[in-house]
C-alpha cells in the first residue's frame, strides 16, 4: 500500500486535541485511513459492528466493486476467467499470483491430482457420523480432521509445509465431499481417478457406483466448472475473515479452513443456496408462477421474516456480475440436459423480473447474487440441495487458503483482537 499526500484529522467537539491519521492508498477502490495509533492517542476505539466501513487487512488477491458490478481475481475480470480458464488455472493464479503457462499448468494440475486420495483410516472417522447428518455437519469435522492425519504439514512458519497443505485442501476437497454425499446415500466410496479433470474425477466420485462407472458429460464437467471458478474467492467475506481470524492465532491450515466450512454453513452467506432453492420448491409446490406476486408481497412486508433468498448482498449494489454467468450457465446445462422448460428456472427468471422493476428493490440496490441460479445448475446435474453449500466449500478453499498464506506471509501480521463497546454492568460485589 501506498502512503497518501492527504491526511485524515479527527476532531472532538469537547476541547481535546484533534489528532491526525495517515492515508494509504490502494491500487484501486477506497482509501483507508490509519487508525492503528487512535486508542495510544485518544483512548478511543472506533465502532463498527458488521465491517460496513472497516478494511481488516491489506490484500492483493480480490477486487470487487459493488456499484460497478465488477469482480477481479489478481487483476482480471471474472467474465474473462469464466470463459478462458478452467478452474486450475484459477486456483494457480489465486494461489501465485499470475496465470500458469503450459509447463506451469501441467505440474499443478499433476501435483493437486496426486493428492486426491484422502487416507484410508478417514472412512473409519466418517463412521462416527449418522447417516442422515448434514453434509456440512460432516465436512466441518472431515476438514478440521485432517489435521490430525496430516501433522506433517503443520508447521505455519514452514513456507513449503504452507504450500504442502494448501495442494493437499484444494486436492482433497472433492474427495471429502463426494464421501460425505456418498456415506449419505449408503453407497460405497469412489475413489479418485487420475486420469479425469479436477471437475470430471469430482462429478465421478459423486455419480459413479462399484456396478456402473460415470461418463462425464463435457456440458455438465464445463458449468461445475465454471460453479467452482465463480466461487474460488470474494475478498474478505465472511467465511474468509473467520478464516484469517482463525488463522491468526498461528493454529494449523485444517484448523483454519475448517472453522471458514463452518462460517459458510450459514443462510446469510453459503448456505443462501440450498435456502434458495428450497424457496423455489416450495413457492412451485404453492402455485408457481401464478403466486410470484403474493409472495413478493410477503418479502416486502418485515413482519413476514420472508425474505428473497439469493438476492441482495453487503458489497454489490448492482448485478453480481456472477449471477450474470451463473444464469447463462444455468441455461446452457438446461438446454444440453433437455430440461429447457424447468419450471424452477422459469419462476426464478419471473422473480428477478419483477424484482427488477419493484421499487422495494430498486430503491435498496438488492440484485440477483451468485447463489440465486447456482442450485438450478446444480439440481439439474443431479447434486441433492443439501450439498450446495458443500460444494461452495470446496471451490472457495482455495480463496481461504490463499488469503490465509497472504495474511501469514504479511510482516505486519499480528492475531485479530477486535475490540468492544462494554455495555454491560460496572464493577459491583456479591452480596454475602
Ligand atoms: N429480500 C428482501 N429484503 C432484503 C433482502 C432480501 N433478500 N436483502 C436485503 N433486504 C433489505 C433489508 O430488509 C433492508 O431493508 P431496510 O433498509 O428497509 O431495513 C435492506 O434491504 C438492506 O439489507 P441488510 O440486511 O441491511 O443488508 P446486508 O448488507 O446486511 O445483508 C445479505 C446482505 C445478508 C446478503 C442480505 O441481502 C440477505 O439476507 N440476502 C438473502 C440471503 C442471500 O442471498 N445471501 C447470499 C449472499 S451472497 C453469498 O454469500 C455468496
Amino acid at each position: 500500500m501506498q502512503l497518501s499526500d492527504k491526511k485524515a484529522t479527527l476532531s472532538f467537539s469537547d476541547d481535546s486535541a484533534s489528532v491526525e491519521f495517515p492515508v494509504y492508498q490502494g491500487t484501486i477502490g477506497p482509501d483507508v485511513i490509519d487508525i492503528r495509533k487512535l486508542y495510544g492517542q485518544t483512548g478511543m476505539f472506533t465502532y463498527d459492528p458488521g465491517f460496513l466501513a472497516t478494511a481488516s487487512c491489506e490484500s492483493a488477491i480480490t477486487y470487487i466493486d459493488g456499484d460497478k458490478g465488477q469482480l477481479l481475481y489478481r487483476g482480471y475480470p471474472i467474465e474473462q476467467l469464466a470463459e478462458n480458464c478452467d478452474f486450475m488455472d484459477v486456483s494457480y493464479l489465486i494461489l501465485n499470483g499470475e496465470l500458469p503457462d503450459a509447463n506451469q499448468k501441467q505440474d499443478f494440475d499433476s501435483l493437486v491430482t496426486h493428492h486426491t486420495m484422502v487416507h484410508e483410516q478417514l472412512q473409519l472417522f466418517m463412521r462416527g457420523f449418522r447417516r442422515d447428518a448434514h453434509p456440512m455437519a460432516v465436512l466441518t469435522g472431515l476438514v478440521g480432521a485432517l489435521s490430525a492425519f496430516y501433522h506433517d504439514s503443520t508447521d505455519i512458519t514452514n513456507a513449503r509445509h504452507r504450500e504442502i497443505s494448501a495442494i493437499r485442501l484444494i486436492a482433497k476437497m472433492p474427495t471429502l465431499v463426494a464421501m460425505a454425499y456418498k456415506y449419505n446415500q449408503g453407497q460405497p466410496y469412489i475413489y479418485p481417478r487420475n486420469d479425469l479433470s479436477y471437475t470430471g474425477n469430482f462429478l465421478r466420485m459423486m455419480f459413479a457406483t462399484p456396478c456402473e462407472d460415470y461418463q462425464v458429460n463435457e456440458v455438465v464437467e464445463r458449468a461445475l466448472d465454471r460453479i467452482f471458478i465463480l466461487h474460488a474467492d470474494h475478498e474478505q467475506n465472511a467465511s474468509t475473515s473467520t478464516v484469517r481470524l482463525c488463522g491468526s492465532s498461528g493454529t494449523n491450515p485444517f484448523a483454519a479452513i475448517a472453522s471458514g466450512v463452518a462460517c459458510l454453513w450459514g443462510p446469510a452467506h453459503g448456505g443462501a443456496n440450498e435456502a434458495c432453492l428450497q424457496m423455489l420448491e416450495q413457492l412451485q409446490a404453492e402455485g408457481g408462477v401464478a403466486k410470484v406476486g403474493e409472495f413478493m408481497e410477503k418479502v416486502k412486508d418485515k413482519s413476514s421474516g420472508v425474505r428473497l433468498m439469493g438476492f441482495g448482498h453487503r458489497v454489490y449494489k448492482n448485478y453480481d456480475p456472477r449471477a450474470k454467468l451463473m444464469q447463462a450457465t444455468c441455461k446452457e446445462v438446461l438446454t444440453a440436459l433437455g430440461l429447457e422448460n424447468d419450471p424452477l428456472f422459469k419462476l426464478a427468471m419471473e422473480l428477478e423480473r419483477i424484482a427488477l422493476e419493484d421499487p422495494y428493490f430498486v430503491d435498496r440496490k438488492l440484485y440477483p447474487n451468485v447463489d440465486f441460479y447456482s442450485g438450478i445448475v446444480q439440481r439439474a446435474i443431479g447434486i441433492p440441495t443439501s450439498l450446495f453449500t458443500a460444494i461452495f466449500a470446496l471451490a472457495r478453499t482455495v480463496g481461504w487458503i490463499a488469503q490465509w498464506d497472504e495474511m501469514l506471509s504479511d510482516p505486519e501480521y499480528k492475531i485479530g483482537r477486535p475490540r468492544q463497546l462494554y455495555t454491560g454492568s460496572a464493577v459491583r460485589d456479591i452480596k454475602s
